[in-house]
């Protein structure tokens, strides 16, 4: 049986860790600050002076943390600092890092999310260990503990070294630590598995960072962590250990970084857009992690709160949201009517609220919202609550007022979202109504063992193939620049292409201002044909699937009026390179997966087009991240 899959953990937050020969705390402190433009919720900075530690931590912003180390200075040469963006667990001052153990010498940050923390934590509790925070990562420390404390390392100058080694043979899913102890006062040891880290050096200082804008300021001497790899950061020098346990040469790893402070914010890429469309394959994957069982069998959504009886008895759902969070809902819809058999209905949650919905007991209704303040959407929930309906939200904020208000809340791991399109946040909610809708499959006995395993292995495939999309960039650059020029564009699609098509034209209006509109490619002609030419591109949804033959039909209409047609098709389709003017390929995944992947050379195209246009993709004219405001 699997551990249970709840997620405490955080994989977008920032961390920072020096030793040298200066003031650990400043260090520490400015590098936090130069993190805060990723968002975050709380904060902490420890520090080692002789071998006395101390630790401030704070629920709030950077600003407060600097007030409380005003008053109450502390000191040392070597330290860690965290921010933490939780995903599960309140933001407050417990939960936020750097954590210990019982004994209060080892000292942990941690990114990323520990799959089988509650079987550990279960395991440490009857073995008297005693937790002050809701985290996986205070787990760490305590695992840690038992081996270096407990006799089972002998003393010795590695005695960290080796309890850290040991403690990361029982951990499973994703990390990047910074480890210190007041019991060896001289060293840093720092280690990832699938969350980032780097190492940053100059002549007797050294860093670790989740990013580089942390350490900018210090050097630009940096050594990207690989999987697996673990460093040992002293004052004298750092070592670094291959997955293997075998010592790497360091010159061959450093890597001299050419950004400025802001290009290093976005990681190299230009706009925060860009950098969160590249992101959606680790995005995806964390949204993933932990809710499957490890056998592959199972989805496991303890967070859902209402229990599986209740779950069997709802009998229609509706789903509620604005924006790209409604067209998120718009594919749900197909989703779960065609995986599980529950009428769904989706309805725009400006709209929803003031007309007198009307909810059964057998209703159950889904909140979607990336920043979980939207207005609309959270009079949605009031509403449904006014009668006496249910309500779980799928959302990315944790603590904001739509999961504040939610009966249940499933979030979407996927980060700070800083572009004001969303991109990211899309690509994981529609993993989440995946999910969703395979969870009440089996409840409702739609899926058989066999087919929800299959499910299961499909979505497991789908962040590399997300990454495979990613490499078509090249081409939609080029389809970019060959149509920035034009002021009206068309995007048709069917079933589950149709609400991505609605997505693409969204993308491409708010970020570039050309008129775009998506539809049902068959209400064509029921009037929108009449603006066909050879002015108009059409973006054609046309990847292979069951109504792949109408959406051909509907290509030739557009073809025989002189319309250019612009067509997403799955990789290895060349007979439809014939039909149309510029095709982008799109990697072959399961049909229900599909609206993740296609939606992505959308994004692109609008990004591109954008900057073609002069406009700045981050902050298109007239829009706010959330609208707080009906
Ligand atoms: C479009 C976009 C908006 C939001 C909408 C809802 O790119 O970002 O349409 O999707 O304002 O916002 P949330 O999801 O925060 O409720």
């Amino acid at each position: 049986m699997g551990t249970a899959p709840i997620f405490p953990g955080e994989n977008v937050c920032g961390i920072i860790g020096y030793i040298g020969n200066e003031d650990a705390a400043e260090i520490l402190l400015d590098g936090l600050k130069r993190l805060e433009y990723r968002g975050y919720d709380s904060a902490g900075i420890a520090t080692i002076d002789g071998e006395h530690i101390s630790i401030k931590r704070i629920k709030g912003n950077i600003a407060l943390l600097e007030k409380v180390l005003e008053e109450k200075p502390i000191y040392g040469k070597i330290g860690l600092g965290h921010t933490r963006w939780a995903t599960h667990g309140q933001p407050s001052e417990e939960n936020a890092h750097p954590h210990r153990d019982c004994t209060g010498t080892i000292v942990i940050v941690h990114n990323g999310i520990i799959e089988n923390y509650l079987l550990l934590k279960e395991k440490l509790k009857k073995r008297g260990h005693r937790f002050k925070s809701e985290t996986d990562t205070e787990i760490i420390a305590h695992l840690i503990e038992e081996y270096y404390h407990s006799g089972v390392v002998h003393r010795s100058c590695d005695d960290l070294e080796k309890a850290v080694r040991r403690a990361l043979k029982k951990i499973e899913g994703s990390y990047a630590l910074g480890i210190m102890s007041s019991r060896e006062p001289d060293k840093l040891i720092a280690t990832r598995n699938g969350s980032p880290l780097i190492i940053g050096l100059k002549d007797g200082n050294y860093f670790i960072a989740s990013d580089v804008p942390a350490i900018l300021r210090h050097t630009k001497d940096i050594i990207y962590l690989e999987d697996g790899e673990l460093a040992i950061l002293a004052r004298t020098g750092v070592r670094l250990y291959g997955q293997n346990g075998k010592l790497i040469r360091l010159e061959r790893r450093i890597k001299r970084i050419s950004w400025d402070v802001n290009m290093a914010e976005k990681e190299g890429y230009p706009h925060f857009m860009l950098k969160e469309i590249h992101e959606q394959p680790r995005a995806i994957e964390d949204t993933i992690l932990g809710r499957i069982s490890p056998d592959g069998a199972d989805i496991h959504l303890e967070e859902m709160a209402l229990n599986k009886n209740k779950l069997k008895k709802i009998n229609r759902i509706i789903i509620t949201a604005c924006g790209t969070s409604w067209h998120a809902g718009l594919i749900g819809e197909y989703l779960i009517e065609e995986i599980a058999r529950i009428p769904v209905e989706v309805e725009n949650a400006a709209e929803f609220r003031y007309r007198n919905p009307i909810i059964t007991d057998d209703t159950l209704a889904i909140a979607i919202s990336q920043s979980g303040e939207t207005a609309d959407t959270l009079g949605a929930i009031r509403e449904v609550h006014q009668k006496k309906g249910r309500v779980i939200s799928i959302c990315n904020v944790v603590g904001s007022s739509v999961v504040r208000e939610s009966d249940a809340v499933i979030y979407t791991h996927a980060g700070p979202e800083i572009g004001v399109a969303s991109t990211k946040a899309f690509t994981t909610q529609l993993t989440v109504l995946y999910i969703l809708a395979v969870y009440f499959g089996k409840i409702k006995g739609t899926l058989n063992a066999e087919q929800a395993k299959k499910m299961i292995a499909d979505l497991r495939r789908l962040p590399q193939k997300t990454e495979e999309m990613l490499k078509q960039e090249k081409e939609v650059i080029k389809i970019a620049n060959k149509f920035y020029r034009h002021r009206n564009a068309i995007y048709l699609g069917r079933g589950k292409g149709y609400p991505v098509a609605l997505e693409g034209a969204l993308k491409l209006k708010e970020v570039s201002y050309i008129h775009a509109e998506g539809y049902p490619a068959a209400e064509m002609k029921h009037g929108p044909i009449a603006l066909i030419d050879k002015n108009m591109p059409v973006i054609v949804l046309a990847l292979k699937g069951s109504r792949y033959d109408k959406i051909l039909a509907n290509i030739e209409e557009v073809k025989a009026r002189g319309g250019v047609v612009i067509a997403l098709a799955t990789m290895g389709d060349r007979k439809i390179k014939e039909k149309v003017d510029e095709v982008l390929y799109v990697p072959e995944t399961s049909i229900p997966l599909s609206p993740i992947l296609a939606v992505i050379p959308l994004q692109l195209l609008a990004y591109y087009i954008a900057v073609k246009r002069k406009c700045n993709p981050d902050q298109p004219r007239h829009l706010a991240k959330s609208v707080t405001v009906e």
